[in-house]
């Protein structure tokens, strides 16, 4: 029996919408195990608040109770005593279903609110743990959807719907409990048309699913179609593609349009139809009602009582079908919400990590293969490669050679799919993930600054770093000088600068960081690339006492840049051509020398020296050093 659940159970958590659709709320057992558990944790609010809902639901079907005594003891029977007892309970009733209503709706909304905050910091610890593969691979503003849009969808389900559905199921027992204590004759003959209702409720609920889902993954597009437009705003100004961008946002607007419209006639028709059915139901309560009051089997208290009753069960009925849809909707976004969380594509620690320790540290590449994906062709191939403690190894080559791809795999941005990669003589998947990122710097071609002060920018290397340290760092990077030039020095906002930091600026800043974290690997990818030369000047002695005493890889493509490598590899479609100092390379007469030579004869000499690769020029291709879009 146990068994036969488990596998159940294995085959609804797979990802594949037919298992879900088939599951009694849509979503698999497990996913709503969690969030029942995630409730759960929540118990003494709970009892309260379903104390508050029993409350309520008693003070409803009181109140269809009462409608006997004032019509046939106050009306028919004109007894006064009644007269002041009715009227003193009714004010009773009115006060606990206040108080069971706010209680309910307060705890609930509690539970909620909860439930909410923990999906939003479960998704961005998720998000920001998750390797660079997978937010690469999914858009920046359909991530940004999951943490804002979805949740809140989530949140709706939870605290909307489901106080609603306890609350209303509660009152619907209160409501049966009269009518069948009023008269259950007719209470029987009343039940048999409302089956009828469940079929067409079913219905619905899956329709406007498919429409929310549908609506979902339309508006988590638009997001990222907007984000991508506006940053992109300048290309498109200059391409002259407003119109063209234009026509692609109304194409998406219209979609959306006919998805929600779709959504909208589900929506609408279910209460109309709801309310028919229920209208049936009420012309036949009058006409056999009716006539049992003519015959005298009944009287017009007990009518009228069990009247009130059945029309105040149509409320919670109605809410209940409505709840179906809110669920749905739920549903749709929890199922996209737990797609991230479980998404167990991981970089992941050792059993047993191992530390890092000294600053001699050596880097190797054994044998090294790797792939991005399964389908995809061998980024690398190969490799053999080692950097001694302290020395600076130049990987140069044409783009799209394996450069970037390379050097990704010491920090374990990306892992081997062959071979292996040391550093320190230790596999780095053996290696505890923190310490061996403690142990490597990073500067790429873009600088990446976040909005926070020039000071907290520097920090970022090392939290802990002492003011003094910072404008030290700053001051080797040659970055000290503009700084203080602003109008609140290090404390000033990178955003408030706006574009007045240049290319050069942002780049020392990003030189300053990477010194205060004094990592023995050091990576350069492209670090000057991006800057006129000029501004690559003092970004380059910059980084010379950033080298100082370091592993280094220092990819560029001009080759003043590599003047101080003792090694330079030659990468050519993901396997090294060539390795050896510059004078070996040159006096073998191979790729390196032709490379040399081409870029010099092609006129691309600049006062920096010479051309070796020709990175700006992919990257309006296409990708940055990430391989990301560059569009983004
Ligand atoms: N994130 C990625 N996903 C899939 N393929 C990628 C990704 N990044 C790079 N590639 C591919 O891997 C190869 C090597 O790229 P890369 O390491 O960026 O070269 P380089 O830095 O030398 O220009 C290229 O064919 C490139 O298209
Ligand atoms: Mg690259």
């Amino acid at each position: 029996m146990v068994s036969c659940f488990k596998r159940i159970d294995n085959r609804l958590t797979t990802k594949d919408n037919r298992f879900m659709d088939k599951t009694l709320i849509g979503l698999p057992r497990s996913r709503r195990g969690k969030i029942v558990d995630l409730v759960l944790q929540y118990r003494a609010q709970l009892i309260i608040a379903s104390v508050c809902m029993i409350v309520v639901a008693v003070a409803n079907g009181a109140m269809a109770f009462l409608v006997k005594p004032v019509i046939d003891d106050i009306f028919v029977a004109k007894d006064r005593d009644m007269l002041m007892l009715i009227p003193a309970l009714a004010v009773l009733v009115f006060l606990l279903k206040g108080a069971g209503t706010f209680g309910s709706e307060y705890l609930m909304n509690f539970i909620g609110e909860r439930i909410i905050r923990y999906f939003r910091e479960a998704l961005y610890d998720r998000i920001t743990d998750l390797p660079l593969a997978f937010i690469h691979k999914e858009k920046t503003g359909a991530l940004m959807s999951r943490i804002t849009n979805d949740v809140n969808i989530v949140k709706g389900m939870v605290s909307t719907a489901v106080v609603n559905i306890f609350r209303d199921f509660f009152s619907v027992i209160a409501f049966l409990f009269v009518i069948f204590y009023r008269d259950w004759q007719l209470a029987l003959g009343a039940f048999i048309v409302l089956p009828l209702a469940f079929y067409p409720i079913l219905i619905f609920g899956r329709r406007v699913r498919r429409f929310s889902t549908g609506t979902q993954e339309t508006m988590a597009e638009l997001n990222s179609f907007l984000h991508e437009t506006f940053t992109g705003s300048k290309i498109i100004k200059i391409f002259n593609l407003q119109d063209f961008e234009k026509d692609r946002f109304k194409e998406k607007a219209r979609h959306l349009f006919d998805l929600e419209m779709k959504k909208v006639i589900a929506k609408a028709l279910s209460s109309p139809v709801m309310e028919f059915l229920g209208g049936l139901g009420i012309a036949f309560i009058i006409w056999f009602g009716g006539m049992r009051v003519i015959n005298g089997t009944s009287t017009p208290g007990v009518f009228f009582s069990f009247l009130t009753a059945v029309m105040m069960l149509y409320d919670p009925v109605k809410k209940i079908s409505k709840l179906n849809n809110t669920i749905q909707e739920g549903v749709a976004a929890a199922s996209r919400i737990f797609d991230v969380l479980e998404e167990d594509q991981t970089i992941e620690e050792a059993e047993d990590p191992k530390t890092l320790s000294g600053r001699a540290l050596s880097v190797t590449f054994e044998n090294v293969g790797f792939r991005y994906g399964p389908e995809e062709a061998p980024a690398l191939k190969n490799i053999n490669l080692t950097a001694a403690p302290g020395e600076v190894v130049a990987l140069v080559g044409m783009s799209g050679g394996g450069k970037t791809s390379l050097v990704n795999l010491i920090p374990r941005l990306y892992d081997v799919t062959d071979g292996r990669v040391t550093v320190g003589g230790i596999d780095v998947r053996d290696l505890s993930i923190r310490s061996l990122r403690d142990h490597i710097s990073i500067v790429t071609q873009e600088p990446i600054l976040f909005n926070e002060t020039v000071r907290d920018n520097i920090r970022y290397g090392r939290m802990d770093a002492t003011d003094r340290e910072i404008e030290a760092a700053a001051k080797a990077a040659y970055a000290h000088e503009f700084i203080t030039g602003f109008p609140r020095g290090y404390d000033t906002l990178i955003g408030e600068l706006g574009s007045r930091l240049s290319g050069g600026e942002k780049q020392r800043i990003c030189i300053a960081r990477a010194l205060i974290k004094d990592a023995p690997v050091l990576i350069l990818d492209e670090a000057t690339s991006a800057l006129d030369s000029q501004a690559e000047q003092v970004v380059q002695k910059a980084l010379e006492n950033l080298m100082k005493g370091r592993t280094t890889f220092v990819i560029a493509h001009r080759l003043s840049t590599i003047d101080h490598a003792s090694k330079i590899v030659l990468l050519k479609n993901g396997t090294i051509v060539e390795q050896g100092t510059r004078e070996q390379l040159m006096a073998c007469e191979g790729e390196f020398h032709k490379l040399v030579v081409l870029q010099m004869t092609s006129g691309s000499k600049n006062d920096n020296g010479t051309v070796l690769s020709d990175e700006p020029a992919r990257t309006v291709a296409g990708r940055d050093q990430d391989g990301r879009n560059k569009h983004t």
